[in-house]
Parts: C-alpha cells; sequence; structure tokens
C-alpha cells in the first residue's frame, strides 16, 4: 500500500496518528538539525519533518531529496510549533520514521507552485507539469463539478446524451473546416465537426425529443483569448418547443450551475436586450451590463455646430465616464490613442470634462459654446464631475469603437469585477448579414435558422430586416451560448437557401440529407449551444479559456507539448494518394 492518508487531509485533531503519504517533494529546508519537506498530491501539501537528533540516517537521506521527487513517507502526526494558518494543513506536520524513494526527477523548468518562475511558453512545453500547480488544477476540478452539475440538470429534465461521428461531410458553417483525408475512398475527404448541429436535427427527426452531448467542436479560425480550434460544447435541441421553451430551460441550467458550483442564485429572470438595443446602447451584441455608461446618440445635439468631423457622420455617440472629470491631459491623449490603435480603429476622441464647479473644459470648445455642451450633457446624463467621451462616424463602426473605450473605461475604473456576474439574453438577431466583399447575404446564425414568423412577408422585399428566432446568452461581455428555432418546412428552407444564394443542387449537394430527412416529419425543434470552455472560464474568473483546457493549443494552434501539428512520412501521404504541393517562397 502507498498511501493511507491524502496529503491535503491531516488536521489537529489527527494528532498521534501514524499515517503514510505519497506524493512529490515541492520543498525542501533544512533548519539546524531539522529537514522540512513539504509533499504534495492532488488534495493538498503536508509538511513533514526530519530530526537530526531522532534518526540522524533518515534525515541524512531526506537531504539527498530533490524536487519532484515522487516519494512514500511513513511517520506520525504531531502539532506543529510554527502554524501555518495559509495551508489547510498547516497546524500539523508529519515526524517522519521512513521514506522512500519511488521515482527521482529531474529539476523541473519552473517550479511547481502557484506563483510560478516558469513563462507561458516554458508551461505550454512542459504542461504535464503545469497541471501539477494547485491553480491550474483546481480549473479542471471546476470543470468537471460543472460537467457533473450540467449531466444532473439536463438528466433530470429528460435530455438524453447521444454521441455523434466526429468525422463528418464538410458542410461549412463558418469557419474553415479541418479535414481528414479517407484512405479507403481516395481524394475524399471527412471534416471535423464545427459543431453537431445537423445530428442533432436529425436526432429530433429520429424522435429523440431531448438530446445533449458535451461535444467536441473544430473549427480552423484566427484564435483569440476565448477561442480554441477545437473547443467544446455543452450542445442540446428540443422538439415541440417554441423560444420562450428554449430560453427558459437554458436559463435554468446556466442558474443550476451558479448555485450548485459557485453558491449564487439568481433568484430574477435574466434581463432580455433585442439585438438592436444592444447595439444602440453598448454597442455589442455581447454587451458587458456589469456597469453603465450606456451610450446616448448624440447625432441631433452635435449636428450643425461648423464641426466637419461631426456634420459629415452618420452617428455622434457619448458615453458619460462617471468621476473622471480630473483626467489629466496626459491620460486623455492615452485614451485617444487607445481608440487610434488598429484594433479599434477611430480616428479621433472628443471629450467634454464636466468640473465639480460647474464649469467645462472640452476639446471641441471651438465649435460648441457652454450651453452647447451642456446640453450634450444633461442628454448623457453626464454629472458634475464626469467626463463625457463622444466619437462620430459610421454607425456600426462608431458603435464598435465605442463599445471598446466603454470596456477600456470600465478596467481602468475596475468595474469589470470578476466575482460579479451579469447573464443577459440578446434575442430578435438579424436573419442575414450582407458582405460587401462577395455582394451578398450570409445567415447571421446558420442557414437552418427559421425567421421570425413576423418578419417572413419581408424575406424577399426587405431581407436584410428579417428577424431571427435565434437567441444568445450573454454573460460579462462573453458570448456563452447561442441557438435558435429551426426551419422544419422544406419549401421555406429553399427560401432560405436560394437568398443565401445557394443553387439547389448545391444546396442538395451539402445538406441534400438533412433535406430528405425533412420529408419524412420533422418535428417543430430549436435548441441552442453553451461555450463549454468559456462557461468555466467565466466562472473561474480567468480571461483565456486555455487555462481551463488540460492540453490546448497555442494561438497559432500548436501544441507546443507534442510538436503537433507535424509532417508526415511519406509512405503515409502515399497510402492517402495526396502529393504536397511544393512550399512557397516566402
Ligand atoms: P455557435 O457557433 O454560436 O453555435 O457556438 C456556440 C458556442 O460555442 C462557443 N464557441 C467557442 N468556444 C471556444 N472556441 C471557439 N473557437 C468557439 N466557437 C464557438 C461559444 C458559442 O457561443 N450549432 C450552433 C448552436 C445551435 O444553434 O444550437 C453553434 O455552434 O461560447
Amino acid at each position: 500500500m502507498y498511501r493511507d492518508t491524502t496529503c491535503g487531509e491531516l488536521r489537529l485533531s489527527d494528532a498521534g496518528k501514524k499515517v503514510k503519504l505519497s506524493g512529490w517533494v515541492q520543498r525542501i529546508r533544512k533548519m539546524g538539525g531539522m529537514t522540512f519537506i513539504d509533499i504534495r498530491d492532488r488534495y493538498g501539501i503536508t509538511q513533514v519533518v526530519f530530526s537530526n537528533e531522532k534518526d540522524a540516517s533518515l534525515a541524512e537521506q531526506a537531504n539527498h531529496l530533490g524536487r519532484e521527487y515522487v516519494v512514500m513517507v511513513e511517520g506520525t502526526v504531531e502539532e506543529r510549533s510554527s502554524k501555518n494558518e495559509n495551508l489547510p494543513t498547516g497546524e500539523i506536520e508529519v515526524s517522519a520514521t521512513s521514506i522512500k524513494i519511488l521515482n527521482r526527477s529531474e529539476v523541473p523548468p519552473f517550479t511547481i507552485e502557484d506563483h510560478t518562475d516558469g513563462g507561458d511558453d516554458l508551461r505550454m512545453k512542459y504542461r504535464y507539469l503545469d497541471l501539477r500547480r494547485p491553480s491550474v488544477r483546481s480549473n479542471l476540478e471546476l470543470r468537471h463539478k460543472m460537467a457533473f452539475e450540467i449531466r444532473r440538470y439536463l438528466d433530470s429534465n429528460d435530455f438524453l446524451e447521444v454521441e455523434t461521428p466526429i468525422l463528418v461531410k464538410s458542410t461549412p458553417e463558418g469557419a474553415r473546416d479541418f479535414v481528414v483525408p479517407s484512405r479507403m475512398n481516395p481524394g475524399e475527404f471527412y471534416a471535423l465537426p464545427q459543431s453537431p448541429q445537423l445530428f442533432k436535427q436529425l436526432l429530433m427527426v429520429s424522435g429523440f425529443d431531448r438530446y445533449f452531448q458535451i461535444a467536441k467542436c473544430f473549427r480552423d479560425e484566427d484564435l483569440r483569448a476565448d477561442r480554441q480550434p477545437e473547443f467544446t460544447q455543452i450542445d442540446c435541441e428540443m422538439s415541440f418547443v417554441e423560444q420562450e421553451d428554449v430560453i427558459e430551460m437554458f436559463e435554468g441550467l446556466v442558474k443550476h450551475i451558479f448555485k450548485y458550483v459557485k453558491g449564487i442564485d439568481f433568484t430574477e429572470p435574466f434581463p432580455r436586450l433585442t439585438w438592436a438595443e444592444a447595439m444602440e446602447r453598448y454597442g455589442s451584441d455581447k454587451p458587458d451590463i456589469r456597469f453603465g455608461m450606456e451610450f446616448t446618440d448624440l447625432t441631433d445635439e452635435a449636428k450643425g455646430h461648423g464641426f466637419g468631423v461631426v456634420d459629415d457622420s452618420e452617428i455622434t455617440i457619448g458615453i458619460a465616464v462617471p468621476g473622471c472629470a480630473d483626467y489629466t491631459r496626459k491620460q486623455l491623449d492615452q485614451l485617444t490613442d487607445f481608440v487610434k490603435r488598429p484594433q479599434v480603429g477611430a480616428k479621433g476622441l472628443m471629450w467634454v470634462k464636466f468640473e465639480p464647479d460647474g464649469s467645462i473644459k472640452s476639446s471641441i470648445g471651438k465649435f460648441y459654446d457652454d450651453d452647447a455642451l451642456r446640453a450634450m450633457g444633461e442628454k448623457a446624463e453626464a454629472k458634475a464631475g464626469d467626463l463625457l467621451l463622444l466619437m462620430s462616424g459610421e454607425t456600426m463602426k462608431t458603435r464598435k469603437q465605442m463599445c471598446e473605450l466603454r470596456l477600456e473605461m470600465g478596467n481602468r475604473l475596475g468595474l469589470r469585477d470578476k466575482n460579479v456576474f451579469a447573464p443577459l439574453w440578446v434575442i430578435d438577431f438579424p436573419l442575414f448579414e450582407w458582405d460587401d466583399e462577395t455582394q451578398r447575404y450570409y445567415a447571421m446564425h446558420h442557414p437552418f435558422t427559421s425567421p421570425n414568423p413576423e418578419d417572413i412577408p419581408l424575406l424577399h422585399s426587405d431581407t436584410g430586416k428579417v428577424r431571427a428566432t435565434a437567441y444568445d446568452i450573454v454573460v460579462n461581455g462573453t458570448e456563452l451560448g447561442g441557438g435558435s428555432i429551426r426551419i422544419h418546412d422544406a419549401e421555406l428552407q429553399d427560401t432560405m437557401f436560394e437568398l443565401l444564394g445557394f443553387t439547389p443542387e448545391r444546396a442538395k449537394e451539402q445538406f441534400g440529407f438533412l433535406m430528405e430527412a425533412f420529408k419524412y416529419g420533422a418535428p417543430p425543434h430549436g435548441g441552442l449551444a453553451l461555450g463549454f470552455d468559456r462557461f468555466v472560464s467565466i466562472l473561474a474568473g480567468l480571461d483565456t479559456i486555455r487555462d481551463v483546457i488540460a492540453f490546448p493549443k497555442n494561438n497559432s494552434g500548436r501544441d507546443v507539448m507534442n510538436e503537433s501539428p507535424s509532417p508526415i512520412d511519406q509512405v503515409q501521404l502515399d497510402e492517402l494518394q495526396i502529393a504536397l504541393a511544393p512550399k512557397e517562397q516566402s
């Protein structure tokens, strides 16, 4: 037997007990005739003490241990003379009576503690060591607990977990597919699923009624802090439902998780914003509503004062930043630099300071007298002591830029507290998105999303105005999940394909099997998928989903630990009948 106790469980009440522990040597300290060793396992850290006086040869063995050696220790639990309040086991130590080295370790490339000296790249290269760090481990423990609670909730609501294939047909859904060549079918490829969308709809045709899957999804897209090329969705679909039923069920799921995993009880319904409202008030379809600073449309107030930039703009938006009228010239210049960064892309920033004494200072005083500035301030609800920030330009672009600035101000003012959670639903998304480059409409969600029944008459006449029966759930400025009620009517689906520029042949080639299935009694259905990695990282208060994935990829889509992707043997290529194009000269 290697152990009868874990490194996290001993307390003062265990004093006098004889115990056996196994784990990794985290730290070795020598003080006088004593050697102290911290032993770590999944459950915690226990201090083991070796005394030269009691047993010199044992103490000598301890002196020769190295960091991350795997050891088995026997000893007696004793009260510590100097207690460590930061450690659950900090009131006791184990006075060793024997030690056995189970395995040696090379000196690890970074210290395996929460505050490590290892940089990101090094930690990813040695991810298996990084995972020994308690903070990383606790993220995976949280992930497990959430998966467990998700299954508990969905099971108790009659959802069946059904696995769907990983080798699927390439049916581009928005992002690029990862493709897999087929040896048995030379020249043909599978794709890895971007989501189980079509399969879950087929399961509804099969009568499964309530499906879910904690599903791996794959998308070959540019990576960001909240995007990985392979990620996990809590994917769900329901039959005989309307939007309200789906929202209610999954609001229930999100509340269940907050309650049982985080101890937070949301007693009120989550707020809802239409997409149009979200864009108007926050410039984003995933607004962070933990704080105010909502947009005010100041177009009418700003126009007609001889300021060309404003007069030539479609829109002027203002936000009142509380208590920042004392911003210095340097701070204001920093904000201007911020909005001019290519990632934000604004041409400039205007500001008005409403000083506590009632006076006004402004970057646009040349064009606006105090009354005009005060009128803008009043509309934006800027109070004495507040700073009004303004931007002008094309409507959608200016909203997006102002959204970035609002979030930046939220960060600067410490208003984006990671311990505060502000979920909401964004509903009534447009069904289509116009793309200037290709001069055609794209489905904002996917081609199977049903239009809002009220807007069906507009499908041909005012395509861009048609609202979808689609909804997103947003938490703290992150899109946690999204879904829709699907089209189950073949004729309406044909119209959708036509509006999306699919010829009947191409629609048949890509989605024929779904269309065929729909001929055999597709029930009204709808669903949604929550990003599981994002959900865990929000609850863990992390900025990136990498920290909640055991073996993540870096921003270039590489696993630096196993060095993938990597070239494959010529033999493998030959078997697949694949010839590589010569590398392009760069
Ligand atoms: P959607 O594409 O909105 O919907 O994806 C659902 C949720 O999955 C998460 N997500 C990601 N997480 C990490 N890395 C990524 N690259 C990534 N891409 C998406 C997000 C997102 O909200 N089939 C539809 C759902 C439906 O209609 O039922 C779908 O996949 O949190």
